[in-house]
């Protein structure tokens, strides 16, 4: 088998539980969350248009474990990531009597302090926990498969089982409230102004199913940073606003966009031009799926990896070419990056029989090193029993 081999949930939580023993010895964690990565099928750049999308969980995502401390008069937490290759260092002390801001290092840190911030919005400050949490990713980091939302999710479920007991408020997330919380830690703390979807697909993920996901309204504010993700989400909002919508959902045709194509810049047209065909294709491509019609879905991947390239301009010539390397191959329905773009990955469609095939032509043409990942589409953030793993 010449693709990646994965590491399962099983792997991650025993690398997970002897670096807690190795740390703590004599001392046994209690609480064990999981969320998954994803990878986006059809719908790219829709999210934060209010548009469709049709991700699914995949097998890799984010572990935490841990266990609520004593210590209750002043509350601190403990996170540590076994993440290798880090410039930063990869554990910290917070202490959460006060409000928490932004941290200027770690990095990595803001994705699960962002998360415990909005999540304390809902305890009563003498209910706050002390608590230790060690953090393991198998999601291949900067891949566009979503390792920044499996952590924040499967933080935010760790949280939920600590705090199980202390309703106080309205605590109690619904799994919109958490998808939608885990969005706005990483808007608001790690300063990425991205849509909803991959934080809530690592909520909502189902094996064996990509869900097709209607985000109108999904009332997430954008902070608009600097960056190209965040100059495109401003080029659909202005020609939103320049044709009379709240946002491009609400376009009912190209033909409207073309009305209106004199009053934006041909940047902000194009822009627009992709998010409202690309809401057409992923409303088709659900329907085609489930029709079992995959050279139907093929074509429709293959046309939404064009508009990604011409109209929003955020592939590159390594997944243009890892595009058409896949199209040459018999037994390949389609192929397109997935994600926010810029490089990470492509995703494709392929019969079974024609894995391989696929696998030994990009070896062989790509210009760079490609890596293969196969998944099953797997469920969505849960907690893990920890049992198993302690009483092996
Ligand atoms: C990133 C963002 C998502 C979405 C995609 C592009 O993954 O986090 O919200 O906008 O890009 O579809």
């Amino acid at each position: 088998m010449s693709s990646e081999k994965l590491t399962t949930v099983e792997e991650l939580q025993a690398n997970l539980i002897n670096a807690y023993h190795e740390e703590f010895p004599n001392d046994e964690p209690t609480i064990c969350a999981f969320a998954p990565g994803r990878v986006n099928l059809i719908g790219e750049h829709s999210d934060y248009n209010s548009c469709f999308v049709f991700p699914m969980g995949i097998s890799v995502g984010t572990m935490v474990i841990g266990k609520a401390l004593d210590d209750q008069e002043n509350p601190k937490c403990y996170f540590r990531t076994l993440a290798e290759d880090l410039k930063e260092s990869k554990s910290f002390e917070l202490d959460i009597t006060e409000q928490i801001k932004p941290l200027e290092s770690p990095k990595w840190g803001n994705y699960v302090v962002g998360v415990l911030a909005l999540f304390l919005e809902r305890i009563k400050p003498n209910k706050k926990k002390s608590f230790r949490a060690l953090i393991s990713t198998s999601v291949p980091i900067g891949g566009g498969l979503s390792s920044s939302a499996s952590i924040e999710v499967a933080m935010c479920t760790f949280l939920e089982i600590l705090y199980q007991d202390e309703y106080a408020y309205d605590l109690q997330l619904s799994q919109v409230e958490k998808a939608l919380l885990c969005c706005k830690a990483e808007q608001t703390y790690a300063n990425v102004p991205c849509g909803v979807m991959d934080q809530y697909i690592s909520c909502f993920a189902k094996a064996d199913h990509a869900i097709l996901v209607d985000l109108t309204n999904s009332n997430v504010k954008h902070e608009l940073t600097s960056g190209k993700f965040a100059e495109n989400v401003e080029h659909c909002q202005q020609a939103a606003k320049i044709l009379g919508h709240k946002n491009l959902r609400d376009v009912s045709s190209i033909d409207e966009l073309e009305q209106g194509r004199d009053k934006m810049s041909p940047v902000t047209y194009r822009r627009a031009h992709h998010v409202i065909t690309e809401m057409q294709r992923t409303q088709a491509g659900a329907q085609a799926l489930e029709n079992k019609d995959y050279k139907e879905f093929g074509r429709l991947m293959y046309e939404s990896h064009e508009s990604l390239r011409k109209y929003f301009e955020v592939s590159c010539a390594e997944l243009d070419q890892l595009v058409e390397l896949a199209r040459s191959v018999d037994g390949v329905f389609g192929s397109r990056m997935t994600g926010a773009g810029f490089g990470g990955c492509t995703v494709t469609l392929v019969k079974k029989s024609s894995v391989e095939k696929c696998i030994e032509t990009i070896k062989n043409n790509y210009k760079g090193k490609a890596t293969f990942y196969q998944f099953e589409p797997s469920d969505g953030a849960r907690s893990i029993d920890l049992k198993k793993s302690n009483d092996k």
